[in-house]
């Protein structure tokens, strides 16, 4: 696939299908994301790759309590029975990092570059993904954290999920680049 292609087709995707994606594929996804930059070439990124639909549930409905206990203005919308957190989506995976707070900032840094990678190497499989950003809230909750396989030392830097899209990814819409100032 055409970079420019995947890069400008590759969209958040909000319903799968119930096909799990192969072991080979969730593999390829992951070994892209290792191929990002990352800082002083720590490589600091670790990957929980979560397939159990029970699990995956946990982790929906327990972020929705708390989207609701710390987004008031969200409350509301988060109380429905639906699953609009993980879409009901196949697989989750995490993005993990050693806790250290000398590297906190680089490590997420690193994290958000291979999820790119992650996405764009999915969408060139025919597969979606979404970055779930609210699922991040259960970092404030070590109990669930520990649930999911995320150990003590480490921090949960990108949830997102991964499937098989029910429909054909649309097309996006981007405003022009915002350039400040270009100094010659
Ligand atoms: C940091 C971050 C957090 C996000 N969190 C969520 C989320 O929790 N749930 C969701 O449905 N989409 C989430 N998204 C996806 C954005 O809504 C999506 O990228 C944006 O609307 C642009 O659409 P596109 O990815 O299809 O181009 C997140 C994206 C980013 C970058």
């Amino acid at each position: 696939m055409e970079l420019d292609v995947c890069i400008k087709g590759r969209r958040s995707v909000r319903a799968y299908t119930d096909e799990p994606v192969s072991k080979a594929q969730i593999e390829t996804v992951l070994e892209s994301g290792t191929w990002a930059p990352t800082g002083m070439h720590r490589e600091p990124w670790k990957f929980i790759v979560i397939e159990d639909k029970k699990l995956i549930k946990y982790v929906s409905d327990e972020t929705k309590l708390l989207v609701q206990q710390m987004m008031p203005p969200l409350a509301k919308q988060f109380t429905t029975e639906a699953d609009i957190v993980c879409y009901n989506a196949p697989t989750l995976i995490l993005v993990c990092t050693e806790k250290d707070p000398q590297w906190e900032n680089i490590n997420l840094l690193d994290s958000v570059l291979a999820a790119q990678n992650m996405f764009l190497k999915a969408y060139e499989l025919g597969l979606g993904t979404c970055y779930m950003g609210f699922v991040n809230f259960l970092s404030h909750k070590p109990d669930a954290l520990k649930k999911i396989g995320v150990p003590e030392n480490c921090t949960m830097a990108v949830p997102f999920i991964l499937g098989h899209p029910k429909t054909k990814q649309g097309s996006g819409k981007r405003s022009k680049p915002n350039i400040l100032k270009w100094i010659k």
